[in-house]
């Protein structure tokens, strides 16, 4: 092999080796709450801020209910049933079809009561 097809070689190595470490980490990182998946959740979760009020703490006087003091099963399991048609609604089961199942997972964990 010409030097240059040995250094070329090499790099390439380092290249893959460096790939499969930055996929390692992400891997690692995912179970945690980094800083962009915080701001996911945010972000997810303001979309039901209008009808819920901010951060899920209900608006003193509104009929439809907060959602800081539901546990997270019970939005997730309430959600998918809007999803599916389980449980009639008015809106919830029109807007409900927008989120995946992993979205839903992710608003009920970031609004919902942990105990
Ligand atoms: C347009 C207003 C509106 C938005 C936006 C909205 N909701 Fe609702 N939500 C309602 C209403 C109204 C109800 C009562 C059920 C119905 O009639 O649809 C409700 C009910 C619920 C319930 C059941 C509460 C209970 O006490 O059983 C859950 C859980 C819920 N919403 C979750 C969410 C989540 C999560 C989001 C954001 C992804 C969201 N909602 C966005 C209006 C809204």
């Amino acid at each position: 092999m010409t030097d240059l097809k040995q250094r070329a070689a090499r790099l390439l190595a380092g290249m893959a080796l460096a790939g499969s470490g930055l996929l390692l980490g992400t891997g690692a990182i995912a179970n945690e709450m980094t800083p962009e998946k915080k701001l996911q959740a945010a972000s997810l979760a303001a979309t039901c801020a209008n009808c819920h009020g901010t951060n899920g703490v209900g608006v003193q006087g509104s009929a439809v209910t907060g959602l800081a003091n539901l546990s997270v099963e019970y939005i997730k399991t309430n959600m998918i049933w809007f999803k599916t048609g389980q449980r009639p609604a008015t809106v919830m089961h029109q807007l409900a079809k927008g989120y995946t199942d992993e979205q839903i997972d992710i608003i009920a964990n970031y609004l919902g009561k942990k105990d």
